[in-house]
């Protein structure tokens, strides 16, 4: 018997049940103040799913218990219904076409489950914080070594984003293979400008990389010269792949829906001199592997994109973004260092002088009952902050912003 012993190599648990962990630990501890706890840790949605969304999804069911209309076995990819509304209100003058989408249930497993398409051997980059899932899937798929005591695995190329940067990695000064990008950015709520990602595309291509990039928060971004997706980029169809969701626009992080893109002139070399194509790979990976998302969760998806879908959609990202500005406020009149936040739902902010990251998490959960995340759960640059979802109730975060103020 053999087991995948990279599992071996993984440090701690994945960060978010860790967390959830010690609150546990504490509200064991502690039951008379268990009440008062609120949750800004993991970034999930917590308002109700848009009306059309819910409507759309109530009449696939009803489709379902009927012969004429019940739906068995989907195509893999997507029904086309989903995958054309996507190009028509995502992608319109992107080049990208309805085959070029891929439908799943989750970002988090197709941007783990992308490495089976990539063989051994490929140096990786990943920005440092960086949403932990990239890494360990890598440790996984044993493409690095053991970790070093700061949680650093040996083979993989970390890219420093620290307030001395702005946040902006640097563009490796070595040939990597792949890159993972995430704009607007998880952990640090901080995005990247068109000359940023222009000079990523340029490496890229110079150097026969590929860009795994993360946009599951673009739908966050207000400011209109942000660019939302990395096939804005003149070039990024023959260098990139790109990752979407309904996670939390739509607030599908129980219902789940995602996406991916993959352009069909993206190829690489295999070793036998062939080119292959990376739409063609992925393609077969998934028909394998993957039934498809459900109907009524695909048909939900669609509704998002109709016009009161939109409106309500709008309307959750409103809330989200007026929490994520009553949070950088409460922190910056404590006196606290802020990013992020403005393009994203996520406040990133520097620790009080003396304090490291999980010491901030104890100090937030015993002083304010508030759980959020420690930085360095991201990655070693990620120590000296913590993170603080915007996701909750406007109620919810009016209170953290005062027990902010108290502590
Ligand atoms: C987060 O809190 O970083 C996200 O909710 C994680 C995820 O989307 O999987």
């Amino acid at each position: 018997m053999h087991i995948n012993e990279n599992f071996l190599k993984l440090k701690a648990g994945y960060l978010f049940p860790e967390i959830a962990r010690r609150v546990n630990a504490w509200t064991e501890a502690n039951p008379n103040k268990t009440e008062r706890l609120i949750r800004c840790g993991i970034g999930d949605v917590t308002e109700p799913l848009p009306e059309a969304v819910r409507n759309a999804m109530h009449a696939a069911v009803d489709e379902q218990g009927v012969a004429e209309t019940f739906h068995g076995y989907g195509p893999e990819q997507g029904y086309a219904f989903l995958r054309d509304a996507i190009v028509e209100n995502q992608f319109v003058g992107l080049n990208i076409s309805a085959d070029e989408i891929f439908i799943s249930d989750g970002s988090k497993c197709d941007t783990g489950n992308i490495l089976d398409i990539f063989g051994q051997g490929n140096k990786i980059a990943i920005t440092d914080p960086v949403y932990p899932v990239y890494v360990d899937t890598n440790v996984m798929a044993g493409n690095t070594g053991e970790a070093d005591e700061n949680g650093a695995y040996e083979g993989l190329v970390y890219l420093p984003c620290n307030a001395e940067n702005g946040f902006a990695p640097a563009i490796p000064d070595e040939k990597v293979d792949l890159i993972y990008l995430c704009y607007p950015n998880n952990p640090t709520g901080t995005t990247a400008t068109r000359e940023q990602l222009e000079a990523w595309v340029a490496y890229a291509r110079a150097n026969d990389s590929i860009i795994l990039y993360d946009a599951a928060y673009e739908a966050f971004v207000q400011d209109s010269s942000v660019p939302r997706s990395i096939f804005e980029i003149e070039g990024a169809h023959e260098c990139a792949i790109e990752f979407r969701s309904f996670s939390k626009n739509g607030g599908f992080t129980g219902v789940r829906c995602a996406y991916t893109i993959i352009p069909k002139n993206l190829s690489v070399t295999a070793s036998t001199g062939e080119d292959v194509t990376l739409h063609s790979l992925w393609n077969r990976r998934h028909a394998t592997k993957f039934n498809g998302a459900s109907y009524p969760v695909q048909r939900g998806a669609a509704a998002v994109f109709s016009d009161e879908g939109k409106a309500q959609v709008s309307a959750l990202i409103e809330h989200y973004m007026g929490n994520a500005a009553l949070l950088r406020k409460a922190c910056q009149d404590c006196g606290l260092t802020v990013f992020g936040g403005e393009n994203a739902p996520y406040v990133w902010v520097q620790c009080p002088e003396g304090t490291d990251s999980w010491g901030m998490f104890d100090k937030m959960l015993e002083e304010a009952q508030v759980v959020i995340t420690p930085g360095s759960g991201f990655g070693a640059a990620g120590e000296g902050y913590f993170r603080i979802s915007s996701f909750n109730t406007r109620e919810n975060v009016e209170e953290v912003c005062r027990r902010l103020a108290a502590i």
